[in-house]
C-alpha cells in the first residue's frame, strides 16, 4: 500500500469512529447553519480536525482543503515548497447523518503537482473502505473493484443529486432528471456526493451525474471511478469538474448515451 494510502486510511478510520460515537446521541449535537438547507454540526469539525491532525503528524509540509476549515498552504521545505494538497470531506452527507439516515462517509482525496493521485472513502456505518492510486486500480476494503459493464440506459441504474440550496438551475436538473427517469431502470438519490461515486466505482450504480457540487465532495469519488475502469468529466465532457461542480461519471459505454442526454436536457450556458 503507498504510504500516503496508508495514512489517509489511517485517518478515515479515526475520523468515522468519532462520526459513530456521535451517531446514537444525535440530540445532544450542537448544530449550526452554514447557509439555505447547509448544516455544520460539532461532528463535522471534530472528524475534520482528527483528519488535520493525523495529517500533519506525518506530512507538516502538505497543503490541506477542507470542507470546515478551508485552506492551509503548502509549507518550505529544504526540497522546496511541498506539491502535494490534501482534499478533505469530513462528513460528507451531513444532513443524512443530522437525521440518523444511514448513508454518509468520508471522503479524502491527495492532488500532486495538481493531479489527483489518492484517495479514500471510507463508510463508517457498513465498514467499507474504498481507495485508489493512480494508474494501480480501486479496491473496496483491499478486494479490486471494477465499474458495471452494463452497456445500455434502459436497464442502467443510476444515482444522482438534487438542488438544495442554488435553485437556480432548477428547470435544466428537472430536464435532466426527466429524461433519465423515463429511459433507465431506475433513479436514487440517497445524499452523499461521495458515496454515490464510491457506489458507482463499483458498480453498485451503473452512472451519476450531478451539479453544482464543491472539490471535497467530488475528489477522491472521481479518482476511485476513472480507477475502476469509469469516466469522470464535466458536461462538456472535459476536466473541469473540480472547479465546475458538474459531474457525469459512468462506464466508458453508458458514458456516451448519458452524455448526450445531457447535451439534449441542458442548455450549453450551463453545460460546464
Ligand atoms: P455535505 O453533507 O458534505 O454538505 C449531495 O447532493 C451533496 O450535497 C452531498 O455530498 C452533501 O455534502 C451536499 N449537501 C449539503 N447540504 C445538503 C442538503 N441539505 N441536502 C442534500 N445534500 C446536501
Ligand atoms: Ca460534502
Amino acid at each position: 500500500m503507498h504510504p500516503l494510502i496508508n495514512i489517509a486510511t489511517m485517518a478515515a478510520r479515526a475520523a468515522g469512529g468519532n462520526i459513530m460515537h456521535h451517531y446514537a446521541r444525535i440530540d445532544q449535537l450542537n448544530i449550526e447553519q452554514k447557509g439555505k438547507n447547509d448544516y455544520v454540526s460539532e461532528v463535522d469539525k471534530e472528524a475534520e480536525n482528527t483528519i488535520i491532525k493525523t495529517i500533519q503528524k506525518y506530512y507538516p509540509e502538505h497543503a490541506i482543503l477542507a470542507e470546515e476549515s478551508g485552506i492551509k498552504k503548502a509549507k518550505k521545505t529544504k526540497y522546496g515548497l511541498s506539491e502535494v494538497e490534501w482534499i478533505i470531506d469530513p462528513l460528507d452527507g451531513t444532513t443524512n447523518f443530522l437525521h440518523q439516515f444511514p448513508q454518509f462517509c468520508v471522503s479524502i482525496a491527495i492532488k500532486e503537482k495538481g493531479k489527483l493521485t489518492h484517495a479514500v472513502i471510507f463508510d463508517p456505518v457498513r465498514d467499507e473502505m474504498f481507495t485508489a492510486s493512480r494508474g494501480r486500480g480501486a479496491f473496496l476494503n483491499n478486494q479490486r473493484m471494477r465499474i458495471s459493464q452494463q452497456k445500455t440506459l434502459d436497464n442502467a441504474l443510476l444515482a444522482t443529486g438534487f438542488p438544495y440550496h442554488d435553485f437556480s438551475y432548477l428547470d435544466s436538473y428537472m430536464a435532466s432528471l426527466k429524461a433519465f427517469m423515463t429511459s433507465t431502470a431506475g433513479v436514487r438519490r440517497a445524499g452523499s456526493a461521495a458515496l454515490d461515486l464510491a457506489y458507482v466505482a463499483c458498480g453498485r450504480v451503473d452512472g451519476y451525474w450531478e451539479f453544482n457540487l464543491k472539490p471535497w465532495d467530488i475528489a477522491a469519488g472521481a479518482l476511485l471511478v476513472q480507477e475502476a475502469g469509469g469516466l469522470a468529466t464535466d458536461f462538456r465532457g472535459g476536466e473541469d469538474y473540480l472547479t465546475s461542480g458538474n459531474i457525469l461519471v459512468a462506464n466508458p459505454k453508458l458514458y456516451k448515451e448519458m452524455a448526450q442526454t445531457l447535451a439534449k436536457t441542458i442548455p450549453t450556458e450551463l453545460r460546464t
